[in-house]
């Protein structure tokens, strides 16, 4: 009889811990990386945020995380306009597969873009405008096939854009105030919703047709040309390599 009993206990024992839906503890920790180095160690934002090893990012609702309620899986992380000093440390983040969201819009963050972003493979929204990102944006970048929108606004990225046209689902790009250069790659501006890449450096031609994006999507690159701004290309960067009949001759 009491046997009995203890075989019972230990079955729903056994049968109720997968019903306890707790963050695993190596993405726990996980986290609490992520956090250490986007706060700066800044420990007074870690208490008042909830982001300590005592408490569960879903259950506990840490500040910036939302999750899946059924599967515990980490869905979005939003931290906008907390004055965020430190550096986005993807290559931690990223290990978290599930993520779709990531913002960190308007805050101080510091370095480079790191080419880890790639295995944020279910990432829609990459949102790390206004801060103070530098460096070049990593190449990996297009490998993000399932981005919709994609904002680096008022930062100090400098270099090339990689191929973002590749992103076939990609329906915002904004990139205005950084130190961007080279030339703007041949996206298909019929299936974007918003672009704008004004006050970079970029030059040579703009790709056409632009659709409904006109001048005031490229303001302030003193090197671009062709529609739809007012700077006509020398013949020879016309693009396709197209001449201009001499008439008359
Ligand atoms: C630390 O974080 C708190 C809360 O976000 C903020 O008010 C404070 O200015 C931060 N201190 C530093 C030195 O970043
Ligand atoms: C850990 O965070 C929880 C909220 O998520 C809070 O209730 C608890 O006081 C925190 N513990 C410490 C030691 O800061
Ligand atoms: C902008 O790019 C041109 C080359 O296209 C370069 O000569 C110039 O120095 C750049 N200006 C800035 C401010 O980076
Ligand atoms: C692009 O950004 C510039 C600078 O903020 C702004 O003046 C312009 O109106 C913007 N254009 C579009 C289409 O968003």
């Amino acid at each position: 009889m009491e046997r009995i009993h203890i075989w019972v206990l230990s079955i729903s024992f056994i049968l109720l811990l997968p019903l306890s839906n707790s963050v695993d503890e190596e993405v726990k920790q996980t986290l609490l990386t992520f956090f250490q180095r986007l706060s700066n160690g800044n420990h007074s934002a870690d208490l008042s945020f909830g982001w300590n090893s005592t408490s569960d990012p879903c259950d506990d609702r840490w500040k910036g995380i939302s999750c899946d309620p059924r599967s515990s899986s980490i869905k979005k992380l939003v931290l906008e306009n907390l004055g965020l000093r430190g550096t986005l440390d993807v290559r931690s983040i990223c290990t978290i597969q599930t993520l779709g969201v990531l913002s960190v819009q308007n805050n101080f963050i510091h370095g480079e873009l790191q080419p880890e972003i790639e295995n944020c493979q279910q990432l829609t929204h990459l949102y790390i405008n206004q801060n103070q990102f530098s460096g070049h944006l990593p190449d990996t970048l297009p490998g993000l096939n399932n981005l919709k929108r994609l904002f680096i606004y008022e930062n100090s990225f400098s270099g090339e854009l990689p191929d973002l046209p590749k992103i076939s689902g990609l329906v915002s790009f904004l990139a205005q105030y950084n130190h961007l250069t080279g030339k703007i790659p041949k996206f298909d501006f019929s299936n974007l919703q918003g672009f704008n890449v004004s006050f970079n450096n970029f030059s040579g031609p703009i790709p056409k047709p632009t659709g409904r994006f006109d001048d005031s999507s490229f303001l302030g690159n003193p090197e671009l040309c062709g529609k739809p701004t007012s700077k006509q290309c020398p013949n020879s960067n016309l693009p396709g390599g197209q001449q201009v009949p001499m008439l008359g001759i």
